[in-house]
């Protein structure tokens, strides 16, 4: 757990998730992960991701807290790749209350979670966001992360009928 005080002299206090903050962190997500602003990302916003992150890592689902009011969380997990002997810590949700956005949180949460990855042993941390998300990736470039990599998201709709292009003989 942490505690930071705020501009407005609330202290912010930085801990592990429990199954009451369920459905307020669900909640601040639909909030603020519109399908306007995530919807070329593989991962969709629902109750089944905090569940199974808190089912698999409980230690890395944070909430952000002050006076008693739920104000943002971090949802992360840690990943071992076949062929790497490093362990990565990946930061898959961060979100803050839009109404106190830019006020501090959003740092508070990166700082407890990137220091409990560490603590697991993580070597490096990873996120993805829209490419078109720039408050976040400014809030992330000032937590210190960089090397974008761009990766290419296709699609393919199977529910429209093929055209056969038609090859006309002479
Ligand atoms: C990204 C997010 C978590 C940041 O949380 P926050 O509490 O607003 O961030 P902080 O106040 O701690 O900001 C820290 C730094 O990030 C940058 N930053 C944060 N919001 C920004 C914005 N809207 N525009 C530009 N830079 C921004 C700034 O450099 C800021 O430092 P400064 O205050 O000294 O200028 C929050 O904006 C959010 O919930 N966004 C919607 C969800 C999202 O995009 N999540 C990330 C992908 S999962």
């Amino acid at each position: 757990m942490s505690e930071t005080v705020l501009a407005g002299k609330e202290t912010l206090r930085i801990r592990q998730m429990t199954i009451d903050d369920f459905s307020l962190v669900f909640h601040i997500g639909e909030e603020v992960f519109t399908a306007e602003s995530f919807q070329s990302l593989y991962r969709t916003w629902d109750e089944y991701e905090i569940t199974t992150l808190y089912n698999s890592d409980s230690e890395l689902c944070l909430v952000a807290e002050a006076g008693g009011t739920i104000l943002g969380f971090a949802l992360g997990t840690t990943v071992t790749k076949h062929n790497s002997p490093w362990k990565y810590g990946y930061l898959v949700w961060v979100g803050v209350r839009s109404d106190i956005q830019q006020g501090g949180v959003g740092s508070g949460l990166f700082k407890e979670i990137k220091h409990r990855m560490k603590v697991q042993g993580v070597r490096m941390m990873i996120i993805d966001t829209s490419a078109d998300n720039h408050p976040a990736i400014r809030f992330f470039e000032k937590q210190g992360f960089g090397d974008v990599q761009e990766h290419v998201y296709m699609s393919l709709n199977l529910s429209r009928k093929s055209r056969k292009k038609s090859v006309k003989k002479s």
